[in-house]
């Protein structure tokens, strides 16, 4: 399969590169191709809104020429795209939603007929990790990425909340088994 990792943590030993890094190892370990996508030094910019890309049906057709197009480019030859980032006020990190936002311009006709999506079929798969203490700490992102497929017509292969991270030091050997096993059903 081929895997593209989008890496939206801003700190490449951070503790969402290295459960990232992880997760790939694995894939890499069971065939899998993987390429993975530094966001964080990205020229991505915002989605305008400006809806010039639902005039396009066969390719990605937003008209900003920023970083973002050969990430969606991408993200449309992969099989999967493993989204990661750390927990941010309860959201994804900037970049990485930056980059989902701009992911409009992969469908057309959204709960009309014809409703067609340049990743129909694709998987798609969350790491997020947080530091603090709250339970259900990242439902709004999972709540968000279970959404997303709807436009996109993707498929959930699986999401993992990795806690009580402030830094990689406090990754724990089970977490790293949870990493492995992830790799594994989302490729499953
Ligand atoms: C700007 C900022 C906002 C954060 N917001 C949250 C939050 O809302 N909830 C949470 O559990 N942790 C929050 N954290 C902690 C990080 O999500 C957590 O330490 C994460 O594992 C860091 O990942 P990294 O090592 O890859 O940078 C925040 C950290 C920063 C820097």
């Amino acid at each position: 399969m081929k895997i593209l990792t989008l890496l939206g943590g801003a700190r490449k030993k951070g503790s969402t590169a290295t459960v990232a890094g992880w997760i790939e190892s694995e894939l890499q370990s069971m065939g899998h191709e993987v390429e993975s996508i530094p966001l964080q030094n990205k020229d991505l910019k915002g989605c305008l809104a400006c809806g010039k890309c639902k005039e396009v049906t066969e390719t990605v057709g937003c008209i900003q020429k920023d970083d973002a197009i050969e990430i969606l480019d991408k993200m449309v030859a992969a099989d999967l795209v493993l989204f990661t980032s750390p927990l941010y006020f309860w959201g994804l990190a900037g970049p990485l939603k930056t980059l989902i936002d701009r992911t409009f311009s992969f469908y057309v006709n959204y709960h009309q007929p014809g409703h067609a999506s340049l990743v129909e079929g694709r998987r798609q798969a969350l790491l997020v990790t947080g530091g603090g203490p709250y339970k259900n700490n990242a439902e709004p992102v999972f709540t968000a990425f279970d959404r997303l497929q709807g436009p996109h017509m993707a498929i959930k292969s699986g999401e993992l909340y990795i806690g009580g991270c402030k830094t990689r030091d406090d990754l724990s050997e089970k977490q790293k088994e949870q990493a492995v096993e992830f790799a594994r059903k989302i490729v499953g």
